[in-house]
């Protein structure tokens, strides 16, 4: 399977690390069963990013719920050395990798050996990396993800001048490129991120800082129609 696979046009990716883990199958399921399809799964390593997030041990017990209503996992490596998880990761059940431009010297390299373990293979910029070295490294991955705040923690607010770094990438980008935008989209800015470029859209806690997570992510869908 492949993102051309997994993706129907857009894709709205509720953001695992904002769940309620005490309840976390139990929201997975209820947002399978209101039409998501691929999760995005944040690791943080606590030296990439402060906070020390969530990982292969969480990713294997959610990993058959998703996969078994034909759904993705969609790791992002908040990390110093991704290709140090790759394993882990593929034995728990993740289909994509996202690592960082700003931790690796050679992401040509590093996505070789994404790929070689059955992953599609994603670069992430943080927001004070410039655009044009993003697209100038994609060449080969299937996304490139533009954050919108600075990684580590949800519930931040949407940097503004993200709408103008996702108009540029995209321009700078090979149109069979997904570009993905992750921090702060909420109801009331998806679709400005939308129609600058963006395809994959990452939803934490406008998602599951809702009372009812079916409606909320329905919600969000809708605006991208
Ligand atoms: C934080 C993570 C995000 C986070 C987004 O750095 O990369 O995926 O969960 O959460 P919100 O949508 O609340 O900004
Ligand atoms: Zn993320």
């Amino acid at each position: 399977m492949t993102w051309d696979q997994w993706i129907r046009t857009v894709e709205v990716e509720p953001s695992v690390y904002a769940a309620d883990f005490a309840r976390l199958g139990e929201q997975i399921e209820q947002l399978l069963g209101a039409g998501a399809r691929v999760f995005h799964f944040d690791v943080g390593d606590g030296h990439f990013v402060e906070p020390i997030t969530i990982g292969p041990i969480v990713l294997e017990s959610i990993a058959p719920l998703i996969h078994r209503e034909g759904g993705a996992i969609d790791v992002h490596l908040m990390v110093d050395d991704p290709e140090h998880y790759f394993g882990a990761l593929q034995t728990s059940g993740a289909d994509s990798v996202t690592f960082h431009l700003e931790a690796v010297s050679d992401p040509q390299s590093v996505a070789a050996r994404a790929r070689e373990r059955g992953f599609q293979v994603g670069l992430a910029i943080k927001p004070e990396t410039d655009v044009q070295d993003a697209a100038d490294a994609a060449t080969g991955f299937d996304l490139v993800l533009c954050m919108s705040i600075h990684p580590g923690f949800s519930g931040q607010e949407f940097m503004p001048g993200a709408i103008d770094r996702i108009r540029r990438l995209r321009s700078g980008l090979a149109p069979q490129i997904h570009l993905q935008v992750d921090g702060g989209i909420a109801i009331d800015n998806i679709r400005s991120v939308y129609d600058a470029g963006a395809d994959l859209f990452v939803c934490g806690s406008a998602i599951f800082g809702m009372e009812d997570l079916p409606p909320s992510y329905r919600r969000l869908v809708q605006q991208l129609a």
